[in-house]
Protein backbone atom coordinates (compact mmCIF):
# COMPACT_ATOMS: atom_id res chain seq x y z
CA UNK A 1 0.00 0.00 0.00
CA UNK A 2 1.32 3.77 -1.09
CA UNK A 3 2.60 5.46 2.35
CA UNK A 4 -0.06 7.94 3.37
CA UNK A 5 0.78 11.67 4.65
CA UNK A 6 0.00 12.62 8.32
CA UNK A 7 -2.58 14.88 6.71
CA UNK A 8 -4.64 12.32 5.05
CA UNK A 9 -4.27 10.09 7.71
CA UNK A 10 -5.99 12.48 10.02
CA UNK A 11 -8.30 13.24 7.09
CA UNK A 12 -9.40 9.66 6.83
CA UNK A 13 -9.94 8.99 10.79
CA UNK A 14 -12.39 11.86 10.74
CA UNK A 15 -14.21 11.03 7.92
CA UNK A 16 -14.27 7.21 9.34
CA UNK A 17 -15.49 8.81 12.17
CA UNK A 18 -17.95 11.03 10.93
CA UNK A 19 -19.06 7.50 9.22
CA UNK A 20 -19.15 6.02 12.05
CA UNK A 21 -20.91 8.21 14.44
CA UNK A 22 -24.34 7.79 13.96
CA UNK A 23 -23.67 4.00 14.13
CA UNK A 24 -22.26 4.03 17.13
CA UNK A 25 -25.22 6.21 18.58
CA UNK A 26 -28.05 4.65 17.37
CA UNK A 27 -26.00 1.25 18.51
CA UNK A 28 -26.42 2.86 22.44
CA UNK A 29 -29.90 3.85 21.75
CA UNK A 30 -31.00 0.80 20.50
CA UNK A 31 -29.41 -1.12 24.08
CA UNK A 32 -30.05 1.26 26.71
CA UNK A 33 -30.56 -1.41 29.19
CA UNK A 34 -26.95 -2.97 28.38
CA UNK A 35 -26.77 -2.86 31.92
CA UNK A 36 -30.08 -4.45 32.55
CA UNK A 37 -30.50 -7.99 34.24
CA UNK A 38 -31.03 -10.33 31.46
CA UNK A 39 -34.47 -11.28 30.74
CA UNK A 40 -35.59 -14.36 33.37
CA UNK A 41 -38.39 -17.14 32.98
CA UNK A 42 -38.62 -16.13 36.95
CA UNK A 43 -39.39 -12.39 36.10
CA UNK A 44 -42.89 -13.02 36.22
CA UNK A 45 -42.09 -13.39 40.15
CA UNK A 46 -41.64 -9.44 40.28
CA UNK A 47 -45.46 -8.83 40.36
CA UNK A 48 -46.41 -10.50 42.83
CA UNK A 49 -44.70 -8.97 45.34
CA UNK A 50 -46.88 -8.54 48.66
CA UNK A 51 -49.43 -11.21 47.18
CA UNK A 52 -50.86 -13.03 50.10
CA UNK A 53 -53.36 -15.50 50.54
CA UNK A 54 -57.18 -14.29 49.09
CA UNK A 55 -55.22 -12.37 46.37
CA UNK A 56 -56.27 -13.68 42.83
CA UNK A 57 -53.61 -11.75 40.78
CA UNK A 58 -52.16 -12.74 37.23
CA UNK A 59 -49.18 -14.99 37.54
CA UNK A 60 -50.50 -16.52 40.90
CA UNK A 61 -50.73 -19.95 38.62
CA UNK A 62 -47.03 -19.49 37.64
CA UNK A 63 -46.12 -19.30 41.05
CA UNK A 64 -47.96 -22.90 42.11
CA UNK A 65 -45.69 -24.23 39.03
CA UNK A 66 -42.56 -22.55 41.13
CA UNK A 67 -43.49 -24.49 43.73
CA UNK A 68 -44.04 -27.48 42.34
CA UNK A 69 -41.50 -27.11 40.29
CA UNK A 70 -38.60 -27.11 43.42
CA UNK A 71 -40.77 -29.40 45.61
CA UNK A 72 -43.35 -27.55 47.86
CA UNK A 73 -46.53 -28.20 46.17
CA UNK A 74 -47.96 -31.15 44.51
CA UNK A 75 -49.77 -29.91 41.36
CA UNK A 76 -52.77 -31.68 41.70
CA UNK A 77 -55.31 -29.13 43.05
CA UNK A 78 -56.20 -25.45 41.57
CA UNK A 79 -54.38 -24.27 38.86
CA UNK A 80 -56.33 -20.94 38.86
CA UNK A 81 -54.77 -17.59 39.77
CA UNK A 82 -55.49 -17.62 43.22
CA UNK A 83 -53.74 -17.53 46.39
CA UNK A 84 -55.26 -20.51 48.61
CA UNK A 85 -54.12 -21.95 51.63
CA UNK A 86 -52.40 -24.66 50.35
CA UNK A 87 -50.14 -22.17 47.96
CA UNK A 88 -49.79 -20.37 51.48
CA UNK A 89 -48.44 -23.37 53.19
CA UNK A 90 -46.20 -24.10 50.41
CA UNK A 91 -44.92 -20.30 50.74
CA UNK A 92 -44.62 -20.38 54.46
CA UNK A 93 -42.30 -23.83 54.09
CA UNK A 94 -40.31 -22.40 51.15
CA UNK A 95 -39.57 -19.04 53.67
CA UNK A 96 -38.71 -21.73 56.67
CA UNK A 97 -36.00 -23.30 53.87
CA UNK A 98 -34.73 -19.80 53.42
CA UNK A 99 -34.41 -17.93 56.98
CA UNK A 100 -37.28 -15.73 55.98
CA UNK A 101 -40.02 -14.57 57.67
CA UNK A 102 -42.45 -17.08 57.82
CA UNK A 103 -45.13 -15.37 56.88
CA UNK A 104 -46.78 -16.99 53.65
CA UNK A 105 -46.76 -13.37 52.48
CA UNK A 106 -44.43 -12.57 49.11
CA UNK A 107 -42.37 -10.16 50.75
CA UNK A 108 -39.94 -8.44 48.62
CA UNK A 109 -37.28 -11.10 50.80
CA UNK A 110 -39.24 -13.90 49.43
CA UNK A 111 -39.69 -12.32 45.62
CA UNK A 112 -35.73 -11.43 45.56
CA UNK A 113 -34.59 -15.00 46.66
CA UNK A 114 -36.92 -16.76 44.79
CA UNK A 115 -36.08 -14.72 41.59
CA UNK A 116 -32.26 -15.62 41.30
CA UNK A 117 -30.92 -18.50 38.96
CA UNK A 118 -30.78 -21.62 40.60
CA UNK A 119 -30.03 -25.51 40.77
CA UNK A 120 -32.78 -27.63 38.50
CA UNK A 121 -32.97 -30.60 41.47
CA UNK A 122 -36.11 -29.51 44.09
CA UNK A 123 -35.47 -28.40 47.37
CA UNK A 124 -37.96 -31.37 48.26
CA UNK A 125 -38.43 -34.33 47.18
CA UNK A 126 -41.50 -36.69 48.21
CA UNK A 127 -41.66 -34.24 51.01
CA UNK A 128 -39.14 -36.57 52.75
CA UNK A 129 -36.05 -33.78 52.95
CA UNK A 130 -36.24 -30.63 54.51
CA UNK A 131 -33.47 -27.88 54.17
CA UNK A 132 -34.25 -26.57 57.65
CA UNK A 133 -35.25 -29.22 60.23
CA UNK A 134 -33.91 -32.15 60.71
CA UNK A 135 -30.34 -30.78 62.36
CA UNK A 136 -29.75 -29.08 65.69
CA UNK A 137 -31.41 -25.91 66.34
CA UNK A 138 -29.74 -23.85 69.37
CA UNK A 139 -31.65 -21.45 71.46
CA UNK A 140 -29.87 -18.08 71.76
CA UNK A 141 -31.01 -16.12 74.00
CA UNK A 142 -34.51 -13.84 72.94
CA UNK A 143 -35.72 -16.74 70.55
CA UNK A 144 -32.97 -16.12 68.11
CA UNK A 145 -32.00 -19.51 66.97
CA UNK A 146 -28.29 -20.66 65.08
CA UNK A 147 -28.31 -23.49 63.31
CA UNK A 148 -25.34 -25.69 63.53
CA UNK A 149 -26.17 -27.38 60.53
CA UNK A 150 -28.48 -27.72 57.17
CA UNK A 151 -27.19 -30.19 55.00
CA UNK A 152 -29.75 -32.68 53.45
CA UNK A 153 -30.13 -35.96 51.23
CA UNK A 154 -31.74 -37.55 48.66
CA UNK A 155 -34.92 -40.03 50.09
CA UNK A 156 -33.16 -43.36 51.29
CA UNK A 157 -29.83 -41.47 51.53
CA UNK A 158 -28.59 -42.44 47.81
CA UNK A 159 -24.89 -42.58 48.02
CA UNK A 160 -22.31 -44.70 46.46
CA UNK A 161 -21.38 -48.16 47.38
CA UNK A 162 -17.80 -48.97 48.69
CA UNK A 163 -17.05 -50.63 46.04
CA UNK A 164 -17.79 -46.90 44.02
CA UNK A 165 -15.36 -44.89 46.06
CA UNK A 166 -13.19 -44.41 42.60
CA UNK A 167 -15.53 -42.64 40.25
CA UNK A 168 -14.95 -42.31 36.90
CA UNK A 169 -15.51 -39.06 34.53
CA UNK A 170 -16.22 -38.07 31.12
CA UNK A 171 -17.80 -35.64 28.88
CA UNK A 172 -20.29 -35.18 25.95
CA UNK A 173 -18.24 -34.67 22.72
CA UNK A 174 -19.76 -31.12 22.42
CA UNK A 175 -18.06 -30.03 26.13
CA UNK A 176 -16.05 -27.09 25.75
CA UNK A 177 -12.40 -27.78 27.33
CA UNK A 178 -12.90 -24.69 29.39
CA UNK A 179 -15.77 -26.83 31.33
CA UNK A 180 -13.78 -30.06 30.98
CA UNK A 181 -11.38 -28.41 33.57
CA UNK A 182 -13.46 -26.57 35.93
CA UNK A 183 -15.71 -29.95 36.63
CA UNK A 184 -11.67 -31.25 37.07
CA UNK A 185 -10.88 -28.70 39.27
CA UNK A 186 -13.84 -28.82 41.52
CA UNK A 187 -13.70 -33.38 41.56
CA UNK A 188 -10.31 -31.91 43.07
CA UNK A 189 -12.06 -30.11 45.87
CA UNK A 190 -14.34 -32.47 46.40
CA UNK A 191 -11.76 -35.55 46.54
CA UNK A 192 -9.75 -33.30 48.76
CA UNK A 193 -12.11 -33.13 51.44
CA UNK A 194 -14.11 -37.24 51.37
CA UNK A 195 -12.71 -40.78 50.50
CA UNK A 196 -13.43 -40.24 46.88
CA UNK A 197 -11.01 -40.17 44.41
CA UNK A 198 -11.61 -39.56 40.88
CA UNK A 199 -10.18 -40.06 36.93
CA UNK A 200 -11.04 -40.08 33.46
CA UNK A 201 -13.00 -42.70 32.19
CA UNK A 202 -10.50 -44.85 30.59
CA UNK A 203 -12.15 -47.33 28.54
CA UNK A 204 -12.93 -45.56 25.67
CA UNK A 205 -16.86 -46.41 24.38
CA UNK A 206 -17.65 -47.55 27.80
CA UNK A 207 -19.98 -45.37 30.66
CA UNK A 208 -18.41 -42.97 33.21
CA UNK A 209 -19.25 -43.08 36.94
CA UNK A 210 -19.77 -39.06 36.18
CA UNK A 211 -21.05 -37.96 32.70
CA UNK A 212 -21.15 -34.05 31.92
CA UNK A 213 -22.73 -31.79 29.26
CA UNK A 214 -24.50 -28.87 28.30
CA UNK A 215 -27.99 -29.35 27.19
CA UNK A 216 -31.09 -26.95 26.11
CA UNK A 217 -34.51 -27.30 27.06
CA UNK A 218 -36.44 -30.65 27.08
CA UNK A 219 -33.29 -32.84 26.59
CA UNK A 220 -34.86 -36.32 27.19
CA UNK A 221 -34.08 -36.67 30.75
CA UNK A 222 -37.59 -35.37 31.90
CA UNK A 223 -36.02 -32.14 33.16
CA UNK A 224 -36.49 -29.51 30.99
CA UNK A 225 -34.18 -26.45 31.01
CA UNK A 226 -35.86 -22.89 30.93
CA UNK A 227 -33.50 -21.04 28.33
CA UNK A 228 -30.98 -18.14 29.31
CA UNK A 229 -31.28 -17.58 33.76
CA UNK A 230 -33.84 -19.31 35.87
CA UNK A 231 -31.92 -23.11 36.30
CA UNK A 232 -28.90 -23.10 35.28
CA UNK A 233 -28.19 -26.86 35.79
CA UNK A 234 -28.93 -29.92 37.19
CA UNK A 235 -27.68 -33.54 38.34
CA UNK A 236 -29.19 -36.87 39.62
CA UNK A 237 -28.21 -38.53 42.89
CA UNK A 238 -26.68 -41.60 43.12
CA UNK A 239 -26.11 -43.84 41.29
CA UNK A 240 -26.33 -41.60 38.29
CA UNK A 241 -23.86 -39.51 37.37
CA UNK A 242 -25.51 -37.19 35.11
CA UNK A 243 -24.84 -33.25 35.49
CA UNK A 244 -25.70 -31.55 32.91
CA UNK A 245 -25.35 -27.33 32.11
CA UNK A 246 -28.06 -25.11 30.74
CA UNK A 247 -26.24 -24.42 27.58
CA UNK A 248 -28.12 -21.29 27.07
CA UNK A 249 -26.96 -19.77 30.62
CA UNK A 250 -24.05 -17.05 30.06
CA UNK A 251 -20.92 -19.34 31.09
CA UNK A 252 -17.63 -17.91 32.68
CA UNK A 253 -14.08 -19.38 34.07
CA UNK A 254 -14.28 -16.93 37.38
CA UNK A 255 -16.48 -14.26 38.39
CA UNK A 256 -17.50 -12.46 35.63
CA UNK A 257 -20.53 -9.67 35.45
CA UNK A 258 -24.07 -11.34 34.21
CA UNK A 259 -21.93 -14.75 33.58
CA UNK A 260 -22.07 -17.64 35.76
CA UNK A 261 -18.64 -19.61 36.85
CA UNK A 262 -18.66 -23.10 36.01
CA UNK A 263 -16.62 -24.12 38.43
CA UNK A 264 -18.75 -23.45 41.27
CA UNK A 265 -21.95 -24.40 39.22
CA UNK A 266 -19.82 -28.07 39.11
CA UNK A 267 -18.95 -28.12 42.54
CA UNK A 268 -22.90 -27.88 43.81
CA UNK A 269 -23.81 -30.22 40.92
CA UNK A 270 -20.96 -32.56 41.67
CA UNK A 271 -22.25 -32.48 45.42
CA UNK A 272 -25.60 -33.76 44.26
CA UNK A 273 -23.58 -36.84 42.21
CA UNK A 274 -22.59 -37.79 45.43
CA UNK A 275 -25.24 -37.80 47.17
CA UNK A 276 -25.82 -34.33 49.11
CA UNK A 277 -29.75 -32.46 48.64
CA UNK A 278 -29.64 -28.63 48.97
CA UNK A 279 -28.47 -26.50 52.15
CA UNK A 280 -29.84 -23.32 53.76
CA UNK A 281 -27.06 -22.14 55.03
CA UNK A 282 -26.34 -18.99 52.18
CA UNK A 283 -22.28 -19.75 51.86
CA UNK A 284 -22.69 -23.64 51.42
CA UNK A 285 -21.91 -25.08 48.28
CA UNK A 286 -24.68 -26.62 48.14
CA UNK A 287 -27.05 -23.75 48.72
CA UNK A 288 -29.11 -23.84 45.25
CA UNK A 289 -28.89 -20.48 44.44
CA UNK A 290 -26.80 -18.75 42.37
CA UNK A 291 -25.76 -14.82 42.28
CA UNK A 292 -24.76 -14.56 38.83
CA UNK A 293 -20.52 -12.90 38.53
CA UNK A 294 -19.96 -15.00 41.93
CA UNK A 295 -17.59 -17.98 42.66
CA UNK A 296 -17.63 -20.16 45.64
CA UNK A 297 -14.68 -22.31 45.15
CA UNK A 298 -14.75 -23.79 49.57
CA UNK A 299 -16.52 -26.67 50.85
CA UNK A 300 -18.70 -25.14 53.56
CA UNK A 301 -17.92 -26.85 56.66
CA UNK A 302 -21.39 -27.04 56.45
CA UNK A 303 -21.22 -29.64 53.10
CA UNK A 304 -18.14 -31.37 54.68
CA UNK A 305 -20.28 -32.41 57.88
CA UNK A 306 -23.17 -33.39 55.20
CA UNK A 307 -21.27 -35.74 53.05
CA UNK A 308 -19.31 -37.33 56.19
CA UNK A 309 -22.09 -37.96 57.96
CA UNK A 310 -23.60 -39.85 54.36
CA UNK A 311 -20.70 -42.15 54.18
CA UNK A 312 -19.98 -42.26 57.85
CA UNK A 313 -16.49 -40.67 57.60
C1 LIG B 1 -54.26 -9.00 48.37
O1 LIG B 1 -54.95 -9.25 49.58
C2 LIG B 1 -54.82 -8.22 50.55
C3 LIG B 1 -55.51 -8.67 51.83
O2 LIG B 1 -56.72 -9.29 51.56
C4 LIG B 1 -55.42 -6.94 50.00
O3 LIG B 1 -55.24 -5.89 50.93
C5 LIG B 1 -54.69 -6.60 48.70
O4 LIG B 1 -55.27 -5.45 48.12
C6 LIG B 1 -54.75 -7.74 47.71
N1 LIG B 1 -53.94 -7.43 46.56
C7 LIG B 1 -54.33 -7.70 45.33
C8 LIG B 1 -53.38 -7.30 44.26
O5 LIG B 1 -55.38 -8.24 45.07
C1 LIG C 1 -55.39 -35.80 41.72
O1 LIG C 1 -55.22 -36.83 42.68
C2 LIG C 1 -56.32 -37.71 42.77
C3 LIG C 1 -56.05 -38.69 43.91
O2 LIG C 1 -54.71 -38.78 44.23
C4 LIG C 1 -56.50 -38.44 41.43
O3 LIG C 1 -57.61 -39.32 41.50
C5 LIG C 1 -56.74 -37.39 40.34
O4 LIG C 1 -56.81 -38.02 39.09
C6 LIG C 1 -55.61 -36.37 40.33
N1 LIG C 1 -55.93 -35.29 39.40
C7 LIG C 1 -55.08 -34.83 38.53
C8 LIG C 1 -55.53 -33.71 37.67
O5 LIG C 1 -53.93 -35.26 38.41
C1 LIG D 1 -38.56 -10.48 59.69
O1 LIG D 1 -39.43 -9.57 60.28
C2 LIG D 1 -38.79 -8.67 61.16
C3 LIG D 1 -39.85 -7.84 61.85
O2 LIG D 1 -40.83 -7.42 60.94
C4 LIG D 1 -37.81 -7.81 60.37
O3 LIG D 1 -37.14 -6.92 61.24
C5 LIG D 1 -36.80 -8.71 59.72
O4 LIG D 1 -35.94 -7.97 58.90
C6 LIG D 1 -37.49 -9.76 58.87
N1 LIG D 1 -36.52 -10.71 58.39
C7 LIG D 1 -36.52 -11.14 57.14
C8 LIG D 1 -35.45 -12.12 56.78
O5 LIG D 1 -37.32 -10.78 56.32
C1 LIG E 1 -41.28 -40.57 44.98
O1 LIG E 1 -42.39 -41.34 45.27
C2 LIG E 1 -42.90 -42.06 44.15
C3 LIG E 1 -44.16 -42.78 44.60
O2 LIG E 1 -44.01 -43.33 45.87
C4 LIG E 1 -41.84 -43.03 43.65
O3 LIG E 1 -42.31 -43.74 42.54
C5 LIG E 1 -40.59 -42.25 43.27
O4 LIG E 1 -39.56 -43.12 42.91
C6 LIG E 1 -40.13 -41.39 44.45
N1 LIG E 1 -39.06 -40.55 44.00
C7 LIG E 1 -37.88 -40.55 44.61
C8 LIG E 1 -36.87 -39.66 44.01
O5 LIG E 1 -37.63 -41.23 45.59
ZN1 LIG F 1 -28.72 -28.28 43.46
ZN1 LIG G 1 -30.67 -32.96 32.13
Amino acid sequence: MATLQPFSLIFLSALLLLLLLPLLSAHATNSPNSDDKIASPFDFLKGLQGSQKGNKTKGIRDLKKYLEQFGYLSYNHSNEDYFDDVLESAVKTYQLNYHLNATGTLDDKTVSTMMMPRCGVPDIINGSNWMHLGKKWHQEGHGSFHTVSHYSFFPKRQKWPPSKYHLTYGFTTSTPTKARNAVVQALRTWSSRTHFTFGPEPRSGSNPDILVGFYRWDHGDGNSFDGPGGILAHAFAPQDGRFHYDSDDRWSVGAVKDAFDMQTIALHELGHNLGLEHSSIREAVMYPYFPPGTTKLRLHPDDIKGIRVLYNM
